[in-house]
């Protein structure tokens, strides 16, 4: 086995021997705010404990807890251990979890109490020394944007945010970033008035996804894919993100916020963007930025909104064999609530590569069943040597990039039926599954996305000009539909509003039944 690099807050990993070698975070800590949301315990701890245990910390990895809670470390370390027991994707191993509780410290404060920032200095200060954590932190800011400018102007006012001397200090961002355009812009003007552009880390956490990686390895590793990505071959592409959860605990985050402000204008823009970007000169953050940045900034509306957009709310019903309540039966819902639950868009792309393709995004809570996919629907073959009756199960060909649950490509083509006299063709495919072609699982996002923190590594984060971008994709929806009254209630476990199936049927096409 190769031995391990040891990175020092840059990514070292630039030469070819280099990047096939494990990844491992040098000497820091991580500062989570925000310990008792459902993001730190469900996503958050259980991915740092699933890093330690793949060896990817470093021996003195220290994880400091700040809230208002009056906890002792011990406290904290319960509050670790049961997210861990309970959402950790890899086993549980005694030493593994020994050692990285010893790292474990909690601060308890509100978050605009001088005082606990004070304490907070000095337990870095306290890890520094003891556990050899070098002056190097992550300001993991897992809350309510509306606290991001009193923590950031603490962490300046305590001496945090500045770095010593060869070390850094870093701070990562859960979404959202804002709720349109000039929210954004000031909620980035505070962030970067105290950590400068290289140290924010914004997360959206698709992109720490395999799957969604595999879309440039798909596109750019293959010869057989790019010549027909483009208008004169592809129909149009689908990007689909379905949950079958509802709302749950999250109402008091979710309400005003909605499906396309929650998901479509991060996660499923950054999809259209890595499924239609030209290929960057490399990988680096800057060239990547630079080509996902041209196509969001090519994307246009259809001047017809009402018939381009389609919003709904889940009502009452079954989902499965669970009897559910509607979004506005909801804990924490008002009952006049005008916030989307499914969001469908139809956008363009003004390149040469994409003119006149339209991109269908949709996004919703209470449908069907879990699912993410992307995909690409082709043109009918210009001209068909066999009858309508041999071709009435024929679809349109098809690439579909399966981002999750079930992992993996299916290619859709026609193939002659057996033993049939005639020609008749009908739809079959082609799959490739992560799971039966490769022997290791693939890590959570979060996984990936805390150890590129650590390390320094900002490929996998978008930066501010993309998230200027999407606000200003989905800023006139947003007024649109504000104006447009209540979104249409649509069955729990089915596939949407009416209004979506009809938008559709005006450009004559279907959505795909993933
Ligand atoms: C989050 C959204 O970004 O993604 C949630 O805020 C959503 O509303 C979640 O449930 C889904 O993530 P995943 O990885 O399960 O698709």
């Amino acid at each position: 086995m190769k031995p391990a690099r040891v990175a020092q807050g840059i990514n070292p990993l630039r030469d070819e021997e280099d990047k096939r070698l494990p990844r491992i975070a040098g000497p820091c800590g991580l500062v989570l705010f925000g310990v008792t949301g459902d993001l730190a315990r469900k996503k958050l701890m259980p991915a740092i404990y699933d890093l330690a245990n793949r060896g990817l910390l470093p021996p003195g990895f220290s994880l400091i807890g700040f809230a208002r809670r009056d906890w002792a470390d011990q406290d904290f370390g319960k509050v670790v251990y049961e997210a861990v027991r309970e959402h950790a994707r890899t086993p549980f191993r005694e030493d593994v979890w020994r050692n990285l509780a010893e790292g474990f410290r909690f601060v308890p404060g509100t978050f605009d109490d001088p005082a606990a920032y004070e304490l907070l200095a000095e337990t870095a200060a306290e890890l520094d020394a003891n556990r050899g954590t070098g002056g190097n932190y992550a300001f993991y800011l897992s809350i309510p944007p509306k606290f991001f400018s009193t923590v950031c102007e603490n962490l300046e006012r305590s001496g945090l945010s500045k770095k010593p001397k060869n070390a850094w200090r870093r701070v990562v961002i859960e979404k959202p970033f804002g709720h349109d355009l000039k929210s954004a812009r000031e909620l980035n003007d505070v962030v970067e008035s105290v950590f400068p552009p290289d140290s924010v880390f914004r997360i959206d956490h698709y992109l720490g996804k395999e799957t969604v990686q595999n879309l440039l390895a798909l596109r750019f590793a293959n010869q057989i894919f790019e010549p027909i990505w483009n208008s004169n071959y592809v129909d149009h592409v689908q990007i689909t993100m379905a949950e079958d959860i509802g709302v749950g605990g999250r109402a008091g985050y979710y309400d005003g916020i909605g499906a396309a402000r929650d998901v479509i204008q991060n996660h499923l823009l950054q999809l259209l963007a890595l499924t239609a970007m030209e290929q960057p000169n490399n990988f680096d953050p800057q060239a990547l930025r630079v080509e996902k940045s041209k196509i969001l900034s090519a994307v246009r509306l259809p001047k017809n909104l009402g018939s381009s957009t389609a919003r709904g709310q889940y009502a009452a019903g079954w989902q499965g064999s669970e009897q559910v309540a509607g979004f506005l039966e909801e804990d924490g819902i008002p009952a006049d609530s005008a916030t989307e639950t499914y969001a469908a868009i139809k956008v363009e792309i003004a390149t040469r590569r994409w003119a006149g393709v339209p991109y269908y995004l949709r996004a919703g809570k209470r449908l069907g069943k879990r699912v993410t996919e992307v995909a690409v629907v082709f043109k009918r073959a210009p001209q068909m040597p066999f009858t309508e009756n041999e071709t009435e199960e024929l679809g349109q060909n098809a690439v579909v990039i399966r981002v999750q649950p079930d992992e993996g490509i299916t290619l859709r083509f026609g193939s002659k039926v057996p033993a049939t006299t005639s020609m008749e063709v009908r739809d079959v495919t082609m799959d490739f599954g992560y799971g039966s072609s490769f022997a290791e699982s693939s890590p959570e996002a979060y996984e990936r996305l805390i150890l590129d923190v650590l390390l320094g590594d900002p490929p996998l984060f978008p930066r501010h000009e993309e998230v200027e971008l999407s606000w200003q994709i989905l800023d006139p929806i947003e007024k649109y539909w504000a104006k447009h009254g209540q979104p249409e209630q649509y069955e729990s476990g089915g596939w949407g509003p009416h209004s979506a199936d009809e938008m559709m049927r005006h450009d004559g096409r279907t959505w795909r039944m993933p």
